[in-house]
C-alpha cells in the first residue's frame, strides 16, 4: 500500500504520519516513512539545491526538472522496492505537489505535468493520496509558530501576506486537481486537533485495507 500525504505548509502533514505510522505498527506493519524533496541519497542534494533556491537565479523549467529527478530516483531507489517487499509507504507529500506547485501555483500547465509525473513515477502511483485542507491563514499562523519554536524567523509581515496570497492559490490548486482525481484523493479537513484529524486519515486508511 502506497499512501501520500499533501497539502499546504502548516497541514500537519508529518504529525499525520507519524500517528498513521503508530497505528500501522500496532497492526503488525512496519510502514517506510519518506518524503520530498530528499527521499534518496541524489534526492538529499537535490533537496539542498531547492530548499536554497531564493538565493540562486534558478529557473523555473529547471526547478521543475530537479524535483522530477528527486522523484524519479526516490522511486526507483525506495519506494518501488519497499512496495515489491509488500511494504506499506507513507510519503510526505510526492507527485501531486508538482502539479499544484509548479502547475497551480507557478503557471505550468497541470496536464503537461501529470505526463512528466508518468515518467518519473514509473508506475508506482499511490493507492491513496490524503489531501490535509486547511484555510491558508490557520495552516500559516501554525508553520511560523513551528519555525519560531525551531529559531527559524520568518515572520516578516511583508513575507507573510506574500506566502498568503500563494498559498491561496495552491489550497485551491489542490482541491480542483483532488476533484479530478476522486478515486485516489481523499480531502480530510485539517482545521481540528490532530486526533480529529487523525480520526479521519485512519477512516480512509482502513478503507482501502479492507477495500
Ligand atoms: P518542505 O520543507 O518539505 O515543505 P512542507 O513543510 O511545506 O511540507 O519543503 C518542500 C517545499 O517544496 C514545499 O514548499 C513544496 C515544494 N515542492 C514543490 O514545489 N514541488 C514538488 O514537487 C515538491 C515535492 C515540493
Amino acid at each position: 500500500m502506497f499512501v501520500t500525504f499533501e497539502g499546504i505548509e502548516g497541514t500537519g502533514k508529518s504529525t499525520q504520519i507519524t500517528l498513521l505510522a503508530d497505528w500501522l505498527r500496532a497492526r503488525g506493519q512496519e510502514p517506510v516513512i519518506t518524503r520530498e524533496p530528499g527521499g534518496s541519497r541524489l534526492g538529499g542534494e537535490l533537496r539542498r539545491i531547492l530548499l536554497s533556491m531564493e538565493s540562486t537565479d534558478i529557473t523555473g523549467p529547471a526547478e521543475l526538472f530537479l524535483y522530477l529527478a528527486d522523484r524519479a530516483q526516490h522511486v526507483a531507489t525506495l519506494i518501488k522496492p519497499a512496495l515489491d517487499q509488500g511494504k506499506t509507504v507513507l510519503s510526505d507529500r510526492f507527485a501531486d505537489s508538482t502539479v499544484v506547485y509548479q502547475g497551480y501555483g507557478r503557471g505550468l500547465d497541470p496536464k503537461l505535468l501529470h505526463a512528466f509525473n508518468d515518467v518519473a513515477v514509473a508506475g508506482s502511483w499511490p493507492d491513496l493520496t490524503i489531501l490535509l485542507d486547511i484555510d491558508p491563514e490557520v495552516g500559516l499562523r501554525r508553520a511560523l509558530a513551528r519555525n519560531l519554536a525551531g529559531g527559524t524567523h520568518r515572520s516578516e509581515g511583508r513575507f507573510e501576506a506574500e506566502h498568503l496570497e500563494f498559498h491561496h492559490r495552491i489550497r485551491e490548486g489542490y482541491l480542483a486537481w483532488a476533484a479530478l482525481h476522486p478515486g485516489r484523493f481523499r480531502v480530510v479537513d485539517a482545521g481540528g486537533s490532530p486526533d480529529e484529524v487523525f480520526g479521519a486519515v485512519r477512516g480512509h486508511v482502513a478503507a482501502l485495507l479492507e477495500g
